[in-house]
Formats: C-alpha cells, sequence, structure tokens
C-alpha cells in the first residue's frame, strides 16, 4: 500500500480538476494506492488540511473550472521553515510521494523540498503558458479561447464606433496569451514583454491602417508590457509583482499619437474562470494519469511534460531553469497581420 498525495497551488486555473480526477482514478484502477488531497494548497500542508479521495469524490468533476480542493499562494519557504514545516502532514498521512500542481513559484518550492528530501512530482499547470520543459500548460488554451471570443466582440463595437481599443490580458511576465489570442482575433497590434515594440510604432501601424480605410483597430497588450512610467506593484507570497493596469497609461498615449479615440478593456480574471476547453481537459487528464503512473513506479523529482504531443517526465530542475517566453518565429506571424 501506498499513499499518494497531491495539491493545487498558486493561482488557478481551468483544468485542475480533470488533473486530480486524472491522479486518483489511475491510483484506484492500479489498486493498492491511496490517493491523499491536500486543501489550500502548501498552506494545507502546513496545517495538516487533508482529505482522502477515492473515485466517487472526483465524480462529475471534469468540466469544472477551479479546484475542489482549494489554493492559496502560501508558501512553506516564505510562511514556514521549509520541508520543516510541511513534514508533520506529510508522516501522520504516511505520504510517500506527493504531486503539486502548480506554475513556476509552485514547482520552484516543489524543487527546493524535492531537495529536502520530499519525494515529489510535478504537474505543469498555468494558464500564462510560460513553464520551461513542457510545450503547453493547461488552462493556456482556455485563456486564449476566452481572450479570442472577447476580441471578437471588442472588434464589434470598436468598429461601430471608430474606437481603438487596447484589451490588456494576462501572462505574467511572458505574452503567451497576447500572442495567441492576437493571432487568432487578427489584432491590429500586439504588445508584448519579449518583443518590445514603441508606442510610436503601434501609433505608426494605426495611422496607416485608418488611412487605408479602416477606421477602427484592436489592440492586444501583455500585462507584462514595461510601462511608459513606472509604478509601485504589490507583491504576491512568491514575491512577484501583482500585475495589471499598462493600458491604461497606453490609452491616453496612443490617442494623443493617432488622433484616434482610444480605449481599454482588462479582461483580468475572467480569464482564469469556468470550464476548460476539451484541449485542456485532455491535457490535463492525461498528465494527472501519467502522474500517478510515475508516482506508482517510484519515480520523483520529476514533472510531467507535454513534448510533441507525448507525456514524459522531464527533471524538476529543467521545469524550473526558465521562464518560457514567446519566440520570434511565432511573434512574426502576428505581426504579418499588423496594421
Ligand atoms: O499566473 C497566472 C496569473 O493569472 C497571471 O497571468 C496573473 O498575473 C496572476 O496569475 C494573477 O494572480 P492573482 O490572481 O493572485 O492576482
Amino acid at each position: 500500500m501506498s499513499v499518494i498525495g497531491v495539491l493545487t497551488a498558486g493561482g488557478d486555473c481551468p483544468g485542475l480538476n480533470a488533473v486530480i480526477r486524472g491522479v486518483v482514478a489511475r491510483a484506484e484502477e492500479a489498486g493498492k494506492h491511496e490517493v491523499v488531497g491536500i486543501r489550500n494548497g502548501w498552506e494545507g500542508l502546513m496545517e495538516g488540511r487533508t482529505r482522502p479521495l477515492q473515485r466517487d469524490d472526483v465524480r462529475g468533476i471534469l468540466a469544472a473550472g477551479g479546484t475542489i480542493l482549494g489554493t492559496s499562494r502560501k508558501d512553506p519557504y516564505v510562511h514556514g521553515d521549509g520541508s520543516e514545516s510541511v513534514s508533520r502532514t506529510l508522516r501522520e498521512n504516511d505520504i510517500d510521494t506527493l504531486i503539486v500542481i502548480g506554475g513556476d513559484g509552485t514547482l520552484l518550492t516543489a524543487l527546493k523540498l524535492a531537495e529536502e528530501g520530499v519525494r515529489i512530482i510535478g504537474v505543469p499547470k498555468t494558464i500564462d503558458n510560460d513553464i520551461a520543459a513542457t510545450d503547453f500548460t493547461f488552462g493556456f488554451d482556455t485563456a486564449v479561447q476566452i481572450v479570442t471570443d472577447a476580441l471578437d466582440r471588442l472588434t464589434t463595437t470598436a468598429e461601430a464606433h471608430n474606437r481603438v481599443i487596447i484589451c490588456e490580458v494576462m501572462g505574467r511576465t511572458k505574452g503567451w496569451i497576447a500572442t495567441y489570442a492576437g493571432i487568432a482575433a487578427g489584432a491590429d497590434a500586439i504588445l508584448i514583454p519579449e518583443m518590445p515594440l514603441d508606442l510610436e510604432q503601434v501609433a505608426k501601424i494605426i495611422r496607416r491602417r485608418h488611412r487605408r480605410g479602416r477606421n477602427y483597430s484592436i489592440v492586444v497588450v501583455a500585462e507584462g508590457v514595461k510601462p511608459p512610467e513606472a509604478v509601485e506593484l504589490p507583491k504576491d507570497a512568491f514575491g512577484f509583482a501583482r500585475l495589471g493596469g499598462v493600458a491604461f497609461q497606453l490609452a491616453p498615449r496612443l490617442e494623443q499619437l493617432t488622433g484616434f479615440e482610444t480605449r481599454v478593456t482588462v479582461l483580468g480574471h475572467l480569464q482564469r474562470g469556468g470550464s476548460p476547453t476539451a484541449f485542456d481537459r485532455v491535457l490535463a487528464t492525461r498528465l494527472g494519469v501519467a502522474a500517478a503512473d510515475l508516482a506508482i513506479a517510484g519515480e520523483h523529482k520529476i514533472m510531467v511534460a507535454m513534448r510533441s504531443a507525448n507525456i514524459e517526465p522531464v527533471p524538476l530542475e529543467d521545469a524550473c531553469a526558465e521562464i518560457r517566453g514567446v519566440d520570434e518565429a511565432l511573434f512574426a506571424v502576428a505581426e504579418t497581420f499588423f496594421g
């Protein structure tokens, strides 16, 4: 008999429940394995808040957004004494392997715990799609679909009023959501942290477009783009800046440079809520099943990753080595349609 612990930490993301369901179903199918869910991420692991998870507990959750386990931005290295602060819960629940479903901050914490001897398997999750060593993270496809739908809607109202609309999207320090949704919706300009475009260039693109008879434009800006004026941003538990609002600085400047009325829409947490797309449900399910298989096989200090359509284990260190950004070739595809 072995016990597999599972937790979801950091910002939530569509598909978390599908991973939990995958872990529990596979562990139960294999027999002789129990799953213990940890509530509210690392916080629950520090405070001993757990619940047994059986097949019946995870029925009907595949399509549900959020996480049945809850999440938090608490961290054992920020709010506790590292592995000391989680060892009691692991011991009291006889947890052999801990499956940690999280983004870059969570996986880094998982790596530190793994280096202190905790047996961990990481599952990459984030709408930002910025985790190294995996081609995609679940949640990203759903976020891109939500943003694309929003951009399509913004386009019709922008056209009706001859306006420029700047739509600010999430993504932290990377521009994956902005680039993918911008391509999908045919954005007239996209600003991302990896490929800085100055506002003069954006204004030029828009002026040229409007001269050619298109009197409205859609500009997508990633929240991580450097604002023209530095602002003091609050920090989250991992020490990351809480981003958001750069579009409000850009809009009046762009309006001044182009002479066209410019409005702002910030999509915010809408991008993380609700039901995952079919792609994300399948990816999350495959990752959950693979994580359970690896735990049962006695593997640890690894992350399950999507690589060329396969699900494979990669060293946890590789996943934490960098924050993956948009490559030039992809952005060049988006640029082809600017203006
Ligand atoms: O990492 C996911 C994400 O949604 C980012 O895109 C965003 O910057 C951040 O989380 C927001 O986090 P919170 O909900 O804690 O403010």
